[in-house]
């Protein structure tokens, strides 16, 4: 297969490239390079990349093999950001998804993998979330999403390709930059436990989260790229564990694996935060065949393990 990445210098497609180029398929990566980074990336015959800005039309030219699927993972990567600055955040997610589609359209893509959120929903009427629950998002970051799922549906009917929405939860794993205030929690604590610093809680710490590692959920683009689906149509699915913890069991669990104890400051919770979130991920190991193979623990295992030798006593 030729697959268009885009975000692939990023946390998430920097691995899936990894696993695009172990399985022989060749690779385009399109990243404008702001928070992926190109250490990420592996220098490999059947790897390109193109530096393009997100928001902008993505040129034509992307070489002389015809593209046979565009997993799109750019865009503005976080919630708080996108109250921030939503008109930014709105060109970097949503303009960027529409100008793809009309690539699609362009140069007969058959195959759209969109790597939505599970901020669509907004707050959940009940756990866990399916599917077909009712999305109300609580932040533009969510809204921009969802719009995007929109205009994937609306694009794949009338154009013709088939679709896929993946729907995920929070991911975590080796690469995932912890150095913004908006990184992802587990890359925050584990860089707190690293260098003993104190780790900040936003509540009460008893939130739950949907904590999937990063190789499930490239192993689940992966089974969207293989999927036969109608043209035309686009299918969606919650990508998660089923499952949920709260910040306190992830504090206790590197506690344990650190053999200490670090601060805990507890500030109040950040506006918008959603108290509980579990996907119910049933349609996923369905209809893509695969179940998330790591719990928590082994998916901070593999983590920790990635770091230097030293910094983690197991
Ligand atoms: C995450 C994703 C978002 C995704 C959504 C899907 C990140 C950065 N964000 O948002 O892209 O769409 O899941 O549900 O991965 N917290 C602390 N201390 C910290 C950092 C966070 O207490 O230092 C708390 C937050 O207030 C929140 C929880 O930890 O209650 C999880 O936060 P975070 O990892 O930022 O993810 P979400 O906000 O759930």
């Amino acid at each position: 297969m030729h697959v268009l990445v885009t975000g692939g210098a990023g946390f998430i497609g920097s691995h899936l490239i990894d696993a695009l180029l172990r399985r022989g398929d060749s690779v385009v990566v399109v990243d404008d390079f702001s928070s992926g980074s190109r250490d990420n990336l592996p220098a490999h015959q059947l790897l390109r990349t193109i530096e393009f800005q997100l928001g902008k039309e993505v040129p034509d030219d992307l070489g002389p093999k015809p593209i046979d699927a565009i997993v799109h993972l750019a865009g503005s990567p976080s919630v708080a950001l996108s109250w921030q600055d939503p008109v930014e955040a709105h060109d970097r997610t949503l303009t960027t998804t529409v100008s793809l589609l009309h690539l699609v359209r362009r140069l007969n893509i058959p195959r759209f993998i969109f790597a939505s959120s599970a901020a669509v929903y907004g707050p959940p009427a009940a756990l866990p979330i399916t599917e077909e629950m009712p999305c109300h998002p609580s932040s533009p970051y969510g809204l921009q999403k969802l719009v995007g799922e929109k205009y994937v549906e609306l694009f794949a009917g009338e154009v013709g390709f088939s679709a896929v929405v993946l729907r995920l939860f929070n991911v975590f794993g080796p690469r995932q930059a912890p150095s913004s205030p908006y990184s992802g929690v587990i890359s925050k604590f584990v860089e707190a436990f690293r260098f003993r610093r104190p780790i900040t809680v936003f509540g009460d710490g008893l939130q739950t989260r949907d904590l999937i590692y990063v190789a499930d959920v490239v192993a689940y683009i992966c089974s969207a790229l293989d999927l036969s689906i109608e043209p035309g149509e686009t299918l969606r699915f919650n990508i998660g564990t089923g499952s949920r913890r709260s910040l306190l069991e992830i504090i206790a669990i590197l506690q344990k694996r650190f053999a200490d104890k670090t601060v805990v400051f507890y500030e109040p919770a950040r506006a918008g935060d959603i108290l509980h979130s579990q996907s119910d991920n049933s349609a996923a190991m369905r209809d893509l065949g695969i179940s998330p193979i790591y719990s928590l623990e082994q998916g901070l295992d593999s983590l920790l393990d990635s770091y230097e030798p030293g910094n983690v006593t197991s």
